[in-house]
């Protein structure tokens, strides 16, 4: 006979936290968001920590190397997605790791014959008010003079007259050569007052830019989370079926973190494919897998494929429809309370803690903080970074409204097929489909987005007397709500002229 478990499923918005004592001391300034990412024994530390406890999914939509390197340089990790080919992840691993923190290559750039509007259109496309100006139009190519957005009025000026009437030429632009140490770049920019310096080679090839912004940026964000030798650390998502040839590129191009990405994890190919990693590379990457939404498949891919860390959530993603197509899934903080509790029982058997990331169906920055309260040690968004502007994809005016589209990986777009069929059928075809295209409204950069939720998630851990998250999780005592408490929590008898609701 089956087994009918007890419960309901249930979700995030059916809990809410009932604060504990706040003394002075519980400030955000003191709060640390360190969340472990591989497991480790008791008493020891863990090998790699993210220093926020966020993570973007693995999705064409959401992580490329824009993304990856915006969350490294946060403290955080983006899954870059494997639904392409392995030449393709791996030079975007490669790109992620090379990225040189304040060195950037140009993005924007036009050569001195092109007419004002084509350098506009650039400048609006990337959002980068500088276009270096080179002999044929390139990155790197021979560096003619620079553009800014106050050499000219897009009203009132000729847009059809070439840029070189506009640009600052070469021989009036402050440029450093190539060697230069980012500390000593930095230094020129402020003691001559400039917004941004060129770094040409001896040849007078333009080799990189570096802004006063990022300069600016960095001081603000201290908590970039890097390798021994200082690169972001680089994370990957892998399937089951192409790890053979996958993993040793992408580990060639310096990869830290891997995600086996299955929507059910709690299967033989998953602890395969784990083994075979870990067998070729013991300790040297991290192995993350899932998906699982129970205790006995948190205990197998714990135990028997030995991953770093375990995504809890099947069928709570924004843009899934695995629910209604398969009648696979769980209520996510129902599957998140299992395994964490088995999580706990691991741990005390074995003196080894296994962190878990809460993964899908995160709507609004509260279910993100009582997924943390319940015990996720970090969770994992695609929708919330879909939004920004660091994921791949175009901004696209519907209606007057500013949206990105945003298509899940079990989507007839994405035809992610190794995601959704474990080893077996594995014709490479799509049988139906497990995810939905869609659109998400824009919400700004990945550091507006991210400060605002920092700053909810601080808040109520301080609310929780807790500095830290395991403390969080410890203190923290959560309360089922009522739909009658639910309509409570909203606005009452009050006239509001909002006409939508805050989705974020
Ligand atoms: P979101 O943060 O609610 O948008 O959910 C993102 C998560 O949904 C991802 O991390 C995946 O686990 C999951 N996911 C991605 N694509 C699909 C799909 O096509 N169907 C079902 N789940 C998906």
């Amino acid at each position: 006979m089956a087994t009918i478990l007890n419960d309901v499923s249930r979700t995030f918005s059916e809990f809410l936290l009932v604060p504990r004592l706040t003394q002075k001391k519980h400030i955000p300034d003191n709060v640390s968001l360190k969340a472990p990412i591989t497991r480790f024994k008791k008493g020891e530390t863990p090998r790699l920590s993210l220093n926020i406890p966020f993570s973007a999914a693995s999705m064409q939509s959401v992580s490329g190397e824009s993304m990856a390197i915006a969350l490294a340089k946060r403290g955080a990790a983006a899954f870059v997605f494997c639904s392409q080919s392995i030449e393709a992840q791996a030079e975007m691993i490669r790109n992620v790791k090379n990225y040189k923190a304040g060195f950037v290559q140009s993005d924007s750039n036009v050569t001195p014959s092109s007419p004002l509007a084509h350098a506009i259109e650039i400048s609006k496309k990337t959002g980068h008010s500088t276009v270096a100006v080179t002999e044929d139009g390139t990155p790197n190519g021979r560096f003619l003079g620079i553009l800014t957005d106050k050499d000219y009025w897009p009203k009132e000026d000729n847009l059809a007259i070439p840029v070189s009437e506009y640009m600052t030429p070469l021989e009036k632009v402050f440029f450093a050569e190539s060697g230069i140490t980012l500390h000593d770049a930095n230094e020129l920019l402020r003691k001559y007052r400039k917004d941004c310096l060129p770094v040409l080679t001896k040849d007078g090839l333009l080799e990189s830019l570096v802004f006063r912004k990022d300069f600016i940026a960095h001081t603000q964000h201290p908590l970039e989370l890097i390798d021994d030798e200082k690169r972001l650390i680089a994370a990957a998502g892998i399937n089951t079926h192409d790890y053979h040839d996958r993993v040793p590129a992408l580990v060639d191009a310096g990869v830290d973190v891997f995600t086996i990405d299955s929507s059910d994890g709690f299967s033989e190919y998953q602890a395969e494919c784990a083994l075979w990693i870990r067998e070729r590379y013991g300790d040297e990457v991290v192995i993350g897998g899932g998906n699982v939404v129970s205790a006995e498949g948190f205990r197998y891919l714990a135990e028997t494929a030995q991953l770093d860390f375990v995504k809890v959530g099947i069928g709570g993603g924004s843009i899934c429809i695995t629910r209604e197509q398969k009648g696979i899934g769980r209520g996510q903080a129902s599957a998140l309370m299992d395994v964490v509790a088995e999580r706990d029982k691991y741990f005390e058997e074995t003196g080894i803690y296994v962190p878990i990331c809460s993964d899908g169906g995160l709507s609004n920055d509260t279910q993100i903080i009582v997924a943390l309260a319940m015990g996720a040690d970090f969770v994992m968004m695609g929708r919330y970074f879909a939004m920004t502007d660091e994921s791949p994809t175009p901004k696209t005016s519907i209606r007057g409204q500013m949206y990105k589209p945003y298509w899940g990986e079990g989507s007839n777009r994405a035809r992610n097929w190794q995601r959704y069929s474990e080893g077996g059928a594995s014709d490479g075809k799509m049988k139906f489909e497990e995810g939905v295209d869609a659109y998400v409204p824009i919400a700004g950069s990945v550091n507006d987005v991210l400060d605002v939720t920092l700053a909810k998630v601080t808040a109520t851990m301080c609310n929780m007397g807790s500095l830290d998250l395991r403390e969080f999780n410890e203190k923290a005592i959560l309360t089922r709500i009522s739909e009658q408490s639910f309509v409570e929590g909203g606005t009452s008898n009050v006239v509001t002229f909002e006409n939508h609701k805050e989705d974020r």
